[in-house]
């Protein structure tokens, strides 16, 4: 297994490049099923989700070409099977995103119940009540779900209880063919949902108000037709290489997304004392006095994004007072403050918020990658911790991150990654 190992206090400053979002391109993949041929996705993030995602859509029969390392040709017209195995599922939830597509060109699907995850208990209830309000029927068996609709999918009224991510983009997919208009209440709002729209009606659907709480779907006839599209920038990959600015103080520039994705988060990171230069597709963050302490509370787009949620804590861990911290989207995603204390931040978790008591210096130390985002705001501690910081479990951080040590190196950073024997590796 690999581990990440800091060497802190190194100026880091400088420019990067990120990648398509790891959010969207893994969504834009499972509507590939809708459009039976050849479809290519470009500015794919080369990262270990995508990989999966491959594997899953092979499975259902599906063919994927690597054109390179972000460009790949998808040809569903040979998708003959509707499981997704449990294997994969448990891998990746997103898997579940081919829910909607199977059932809306073959009226069935079978996918496995996603376990929780680190963060969470991930539930897909959502999806599965929207669903059956368009006429799906669904039983659960052994750990999977198995949905089919017998009578065809009929355009319906959805109300989510919640702006769920996964359940719009599901909804969203499986109403494309259905009878009659669906329209989704109370729908996510991300930029990744826009970039799912974009390409569904690029494919030839007629989806309308993707970005706004309602969105319709105008059901059509037949297959939708294959496309070529580029995925949106990774405005939380960005995210993460501009709060290392807002960390250090250093300039660091940020290309290939757009500043207006980050609305919320460039403005705390405004409040905080941070210098923020947005331009078309690329913004700049430094910082010269002190950081100063904000509260941050985590909501659906355009509300700040839990996804930013550790990297920002890192930030606040040094800020010159005290900070609240909470998070409403997910029920555990705390667990990279207890890493970050054993660093020496001084932050107390109380249910879902987190009392961030700035301290003027972090100690490197060994800690433990507790998934994606928290795995990559422990390096960023490592940047300005005195000493050295050893990242374990870094397999997270793959997920989610193509080349961040790489492009960490090319900041300045004085950091590599190397193996270790796995007896010397954390278990989760
Ligand atoms: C997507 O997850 C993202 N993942 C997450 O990013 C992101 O944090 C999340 O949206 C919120 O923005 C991908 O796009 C692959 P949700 P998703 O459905 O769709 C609960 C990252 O680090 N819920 O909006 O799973 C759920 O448990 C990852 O890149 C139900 O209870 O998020 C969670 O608490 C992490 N029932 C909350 O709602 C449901 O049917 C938000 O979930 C669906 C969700």
């Amino acid at each position: 297994m690999d581990v990440i190992r800091i060497e802190g206090g190194h100026p880091v400053t400088g420019e990067v490049s990120v990648e398509g979002a790891k959010n969207s391109a893994l969504k834009l993949m499972a509507a590939t099923i809708l459009a039976p041929g050849v479809s290519t996705l470009t500015n794919v993030p080369n990262i270990s989700d995508v990989h999966v995602m491959g594997k899953v859509l092979k499975r259902l029969g599906a063919s994927v070409e690597v054109l390179g390392p972000h460009s790949m040709n998808i040809d569903t017209s040979d998708v003959d099977k509707w499981e997704t195995p449990y294997e994969l599922v448990a891998k990746m939830r997103a898997s579940t995103a081919v829910l909607g597509p199977l059932v809306a060109r073959f009226g069935h699907a079978v996918v496995a119940m996603p376990g929780g995850c680190q963060i969470g208990a991930r539930k897909i209830d959502m999806h599965i009540l929207g669903l059956e309000a368009l006429g799906v029927k669904f039983d659960i068996d052994h750990g999977y779900i198995h949905a089919s609709a017998p009578d065809g999918i009929k355009g319906a009224m959805v109300t989510l209880d919640f702006a769920s991510v996964g359940a719009t983009e599901n909804l969203m997919m499986a109403s494309v063919h259905a009878e009659g208009v669906t329209t989704i209440d109370n729908a996510a709002r991300e930029p990744e949902i826009v970039d799912l729209a974009n390409l569904l009606n690029e494919m030839g659907a007629k989806v309308s108000g993707a970005g706004t709480p309602v969105i319709e779907v105008e059901g059509v006839p037949g297959d939708l037709h294959p496309v070529a599209h580029e995925v949106v920038g990774d405005r939380i990959e960005a995210g993460t290489f501009l709060a290392i600015g807002a960390l250090t103080g250093a300039p660091v520039r940020v290309n290939g997304f757009e500043p207006r994705h980050l609305g919320l988060v460039l403005k705390k990171f405004e409040q905080m004392g941070c210098t923020v230069e947005r331009g078309v597709r690329t913004c700049q963050v430094s910082r010269s006095g002190p950081i100063r302490p904000v509260d941050i509370q985590t909501l659906p787009f355009p509300g700040f994004p839990t996804d930013m949620q550790a990297q920002t804590m890192c930030v606040l861990a040094m800020a010159a007072g005290e900070s609240i911290v909470t998070e409403n989207v997910f029920e555990n995603r705390f667990m990279f403050a207890s890493e970050l204390d054993r660093m020496g931040a001084d932050i107390t978790i109380e249910g879902h918020h987190a009392l961030v008591h700035g301290v003027s210096s972090l100690s490197g130390a060994p800690v433990k990658a507790p998934d994606l985002r928290g795995g990559a705001s422990l390096v960023m501690a490592g940047l300005v911790a005195e000493g050295f910081t050893t990242v374990s479990n870094v397999y997270h951080i793959d997920r989610g991150y193509e080349g961040y040590v790489d492009k960490l190196v090319s900041l300045g950073a004085h950091i590599e990654r190397h193996s270790v024997p796995d007896d010397e590796e954390d278990q989760d």
